[in-house]
């Protein structure tokens, strides 16, 4: 939970006071305790505080704690090593049995406020739905932060944000049997529950086989699970004004099917729906922010299954636009699914403009790693504002070549198109160019977010372990700016 409030007080269990290098120098401080202003001093006069970046000192304050966090030079601080630096404070141990904390940052930077409330709700969220110990499960959530600053509109749309960004988190952590086809398409329903401007399409595997979703169907052989295509017509926006379209991946689970995945490479596979639940966290948001813009959010949703009915390599199936693929690998599933739903989003519901988000290409992690999702485009208009969003929400992408030469990657000898590219060259760009021949020239932009979606060591950023969330802040932004 978190409040704001215009003036700091120091009348919370604990207060974390920032404290830059300008201030200490010229021993100018904002707020107006005495008390703790000479004790400030004294500690730096002594050398045991210098408000560098990163260091925390805590002081006794009649039984209060006071944690001095150290933000150096302000002119010097980045909005992501401040997230980092804050997130640091609140994990740390001086606060693990704290629940209502003061955060107190005087300073003269611009993303001062956002940077707190995304270390708060994005820095300190923590997947513990299957840690029994309760200790544990305690420690991180449910604790009051009381803000000093005046409360904003803006600020209150960062938190609904950050709230979308961790809806989508959890989609991701939890088991693949328990976010279904079924799952995702209840969740789904419960965003858009007795809203009048929206619209909802659900295909299921009979209406895919009545409308010739061949490639979608063919990645879902092998499941018991139903495959789905769930398309969201959100009408906010006057009736002239165009459709926006977002797409995610929805992979629940990727074994790699036939062309088996090798231990190793198969255990977070059930992150392979990130991209569905981006295009969802976005949904939660637009709906929460009641945004005035007309956007479509569409879902395909299928399970990368193995057994007698798999799909088989060297197999070619009918698409939706009706071009012929060739099953270079099984595993390469993603672009299947996507490339049906993209052309029936887009002959069906014509929209200006298409974002995909998917976990598509392992060859996009070797190339950019786990801090840039991978950016290809049909459209440099479009590039340049979704980079612009990128950057201003941290959440980042880094363009990735788009070339007509590319088009010899994805050729088959037996069919239209092949879902493989060159064996060991650029596969994230190949696996681009697969989804572009079906987007009909409209334009279009593909995230590839294999890389940014999980976090498999113990943190980066100001993530913890699991999903991060990627591209909700910035396709929030980039709907609330375009
Ligand atoms: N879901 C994977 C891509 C992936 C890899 C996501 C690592 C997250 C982390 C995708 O379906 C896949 O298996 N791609 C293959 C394509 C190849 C067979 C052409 C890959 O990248 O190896
Ligand atoms: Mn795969
Ligand atoms: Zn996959």
């Amino acid at each position: 939970m978190i409040k704001f409030y215009p003036t700091a007080k120091f009348d919370r269990d604990a207060a974390i006071l920032m404290i830059s290098k300008e201030q200490l120098d010229k021993k100018r401080f904002e707020f107006s305790n005495d008390a703790i202003k000479s004790e400030i001093l004294s500690l730096s006069k002594s050398g045991r505080f210098s408000a560098d970046t990163d260091e925390l000192f805590p002081i006794n304050w009649s039984g209060r704690l006071i944690l001095t966090l150290g933000i150096g030079k302000s002119e010097s601080m980045t909005p992501t090593a401040f997230r980092i630096s804050v997130r640091k404070a609140l994990l740390s141990s001086y606060l693990k049995k704290i629940s209502d904390i003061e955060i107190i940052a005087h300073l003269q930077i611009p993303f001062i406020i956002h940077g707190i409330i995304e270390a708060v709700i994005l820095g300190t969220y923590a997947w513990k739905k299957y840690v029994t110990d309760e200790k544990e499960t305690k420690e991180v959530s449910s604790k009051a932060y009381h803000i000093v600053a005046s409360p904003q509109k803006s600020y209150e749309e960062a938190m609904t944000i950050c709230e979308g960004v961790n809806a989508a988190r959890d989609l991701v952590n939890d088991n693949a049997d328990t976010v279904t086809s079924d799952r995702l398409e209840r969740v789904i329903k419960d965003i858009v529950r007795d809203r009048k401007n929206i619209l909802l399409e659900i295909l299921n595997r009979k209406d895919m086989e009545t409308r010739g979703l061949g490639l979608h169907l063919a990645v879902n052989q092998a499941s018991r699970k139903e495959p789905k295509l769930i398309i969201v017509k959100y009408h906010g926006a006057t009736k002239d004004s165009d459709y926006t379209a977002l797409i995610g991946k929805g992979i629940t689970f990727d074994t790699g099917g036939l062309n088996l995945k090798p231990t190793g490479y198969m255990e977070t596979m059930r992150t392979d729906m990130s991209g569905a639940a981006a295009v969802i966290g976005a949904l939660k948001n637009v709906v929460a922010l009641n945004l005035k813009k007309n956007i479509i959010f569409a879902v395909a949703i299928a399970e990368n299954a193995i057994g007698s009915g798999s799909f088989k390599p060297g197999d070619v199936f009918k698409s939706y636009s009706g071009k012929t693929v060739e099953i270079g690998n099984t595993d390469a599933e993603g672009r299947l699914v996507l490339a049906d739903a993209i052309s029936y989003v887009n002959k069906n519901y014509k929209p200006a403009r298409i974002i995909d988000f998917a976990t598509l290409t392992g060859a996009c992690v070797i190339a950019l790693g786990h801090d840039y999702s991978g950016l290809m485009s049909n459209n440099e208009d479009l590039v340049k504002k979704l980079l612009s969003s990128a950057e201003l929400t941290d959440d980042r992408a880094w363009q990735l070549p788009i070339y007509p030469e590319l088009k010899d990657h994805v050729k088959s000898p037996i069919a239209d198109i092949k879902n493989t590219g060159l064996k060991g060259a650029a596969g994230a760009l190949s696996a681009g160019e697969f989804l572009r021949q079906f987007t009909d020239d409209t334009p279009w932009a593909h995230f590839d977010i294999a890389g940014t979606a999980f976090v498999q060591e113990q943190g980066r950023f100001y993530y913890g372990h699991g999903a991060t969330g990627v591209g909700v802040r910035l396709i929030t932004d980039y709907l609330i700016r375009n």
